[in-house]
């Protein structure tokens, strides 16, 4: 988002499936380089955290999700650009209410993998999505990033977003993850 020009006073980014690992640290991360963040979430019982995080405004996920006759091809511009962990019905609504020249990063699919969209906030707005994939990254970028995630990126709240675990715990925390009750991002340490 950075190199295709998003800036702090161009408005507001939304993290979307925020209390998620990634979605976590993009609110943080986001929050302490000055931006204004707005964090979508399922969790109503974690405003707090994503506040703590950063986040000063906070979605439901059904306001950040459209569906049927909702989908016209545009709606007002608000965000600046968007993190979005979620994808689906999530996507379809950040594609119409991204501002112009607005940058949606594209990482996750939690939501589902299809999206509706047209043209016209492409051609109107020139809005830009963008593909993410840290799996097959040039390993220069990479260190560039990590680099970065060391310094100035580093987040600030890392031990509010990450809970370590052994590899006992792993059974409950993982039944605990599909009832959608884990925030933040879970590490394993296997000698523990
Ligand atoms: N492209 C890449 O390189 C890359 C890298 C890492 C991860 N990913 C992808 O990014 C996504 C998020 O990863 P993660 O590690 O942050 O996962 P995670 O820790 O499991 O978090 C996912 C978050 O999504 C939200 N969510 C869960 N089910 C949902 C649903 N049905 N509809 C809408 N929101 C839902 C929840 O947040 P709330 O309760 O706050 O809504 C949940 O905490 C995954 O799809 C993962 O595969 C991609």
């Amino acid at each position: 988002m950075e190199r295709n020009g998003t800036r702090p006073d161009q408005g507001p980014i939304l993290v979307t499936g925020a209390t998620g690992g990634v979605g976590s640290v993009a609110v943080n991360v986001l929050a302490q380089q000055g931006y204004t963040v707005a964090a979508s979430t399922g969790k109503a019982d974690q405003h707090d955290y994503l506040r703590q995080l950063g986040a000063s405004q906070i979605l439901s996920r059904e306001d950040v999700s459209l569906t049927g006759e909702r989908l016209r091809p545009l709606l007002k511009g608000t965000w600046a650009g968007a993190v979005d962990t979620v994808g689906g019905a999530t996507l379809s609504y950040l594609l119409r209410t991204a501002d112009y020249g607005g940058n949606i990063a594209l990482c996750g699919l939690v939501g589902g993998h299809d999206f509706a969209g047209t043209v016209i906030p492409f051609l109107l707005r020139g809005i830009n999505l963008l593909g993410i994939d840290s799996v097959a990254c040039p390993m220069a970028y990479r260190q560039t990033i990590w680099q970065r995630l060391a310094t100035d990126l580093k987040p600030s709240h890392l031990d509010q977003i990450a809970q370590v675990i052994t590899l006992r715990d792993l059974p409950g925390a993982i039944a605990a993850i599909l009832q959608g009750q884990i925030k933040g991002r879970l590490l394993v340490a296997p000698q523990a």
